[in-house]
């Protein structure tokens, strides 16, 4: 038997300890052999390989990024793309497929799977914690963590100054690193998609913090949104690569703060910070238990499943569930941390 393994989508904290866990239980346990695919997609569409064996595993498991490289490549785009992937996988005697990623990466398995018989398994990844069917996607906690430790800095640096630190974390649809970080920062405000803010609320709760003599933190989602009408922050411009870029709401809600306040406002934008660098241990773990998970589905020929977390246990599910909605903050966890703003 051999396995095909890619990474694709935006990279994340623990993508590596998944591929170490891959071929290191593939390897001893079933005497399996493996190709690695270069970011993603585009690896089996354009024949990209790499060898994949337990030299090349060796050391991995700390390290961030990817030894396979990402792409947001997608081949359902391109022309004769499942032709193409379907036919490099037979010419490089590919059986099955492992494929680690977030929404988009896993829907195109999904379909190659379902509709076009390739033999896919699915582990879930991003650092925005947004895919439903699992409790956890690894990369989520080291994130957190990082933005976090940046809070605790900002409120040294804001208590100095008597300003307001503006702190603009990842989170394009869901709120989950805002919400986390802000709530272990002790942020003063956090704002997130899934609730468009009203600016003239965040304003009286930044006025009470400062009546209370201290200064205050406002952790902001990079997908957050004013009420209608106060400003587009989509301005909908397309990078080279085709991605939409956002539109910075940290600065732009700092400069109306600062208007509407009078106390001076600064922001910081965590940015890839988030992404990058070495996993935590509770990262390592859930990716070495799904990447463990992962090869054992391979083996019992459990092809269009995805692993997942829930609660302790790793559990399978079929793919098409983490890609069919995204899971969000809901309403009612939002209201109970609402009570330390202001
Ligand atoms: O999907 C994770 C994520 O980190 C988002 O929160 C962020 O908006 C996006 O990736 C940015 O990705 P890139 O800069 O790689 O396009």
């Amino acid at each position: 038997m051999r396995v095909g393994v890619l990474t694709g989508g935006g990279d994340c904290p623990g993508l590596n300890a998944v591929i170490r866990a891959v071929v290191r239980k593939g390897v001893q346990e079933y005497g399996y052999e493996f190709t690695g695919f270069r970011d993603g997609w585009r690896g089996p569409l354009e024949g990209d390989t790499v060898r994949l064996d337990i030299p090349a595993v060796r050391g991995i498991l700390p390290r961030g990024g990817t030894i396979l490289g990402s792409s947001r490549t997608n081949p359902l785009q391109s022309e004769n793309g499942i032709h193409r992937v379907k036919e490099n996988l037979a010419k490089c005697e590919v059986d099955a497929l492992i494929v680690i990623g977030g929404e988009d990466t896993l829907g195109v398995a999904t379909r190659l799977s379902d509709e076009y018989g390739v033999k896919c398994v699915g582990v879930p990844k991003t650092i925005d914690n947004d895919l439903s069917a699992t409790d956890y996607t690894f990369g989520f906690n080291t994130a957190v963590g990082i933005a976090t430790e940046a809070i605790d800095r900002l409120h040294t640096t804001a208590e100095s100054h008597m300003r307001v630190l503006v702190v603009e974390v990842m989170g394009r649809h869901a709120g989950w690193i805002a919400l986390h970080s802000g709530l272990a920062g002790g942020a003063n405000v956090i704002l997130i998609p899934e609730q468009r803010f009203d600016v003239e609320r965040v304003c009286g709760w930044i006025t009470s913090r400062f009546k209370a003599s201290y200064a205050p933190i406002v952790v902001v989602a990079e997908g957050a949104m004013p009420k209608d009408g106060e400003m587009v922050l989509k301005d909908g411009t397309l990078d080279s690569f085709g991605h939409v870029r956002l539109s910075g709401v940290g600065e732009w809600l700092a400069k109306e703060i600062e208007k509407r306040t009078g106390k001076e406002a600064r922001t910081t934008v965590l940015g890839h910070v988030q992404r990058g660098g070495t996993p935590s241990a509770f990262d390592r773990w859930l990716a070495t238990r799904f990447g463990l998970h992962a090869i054992e589905a391979v083996r019992d020929g459990d092809f269009g499943t995805m692993v997942a977390l829930r609660g302790t246990d790793i559990v399978r599910v079929p793919m098409g569930e983490a890609t069919e909605r995204l899971k969000t903050v809901d309403p009612e966890l939002y209201a109970e941390v609402g009570v330390f703003f202001g």
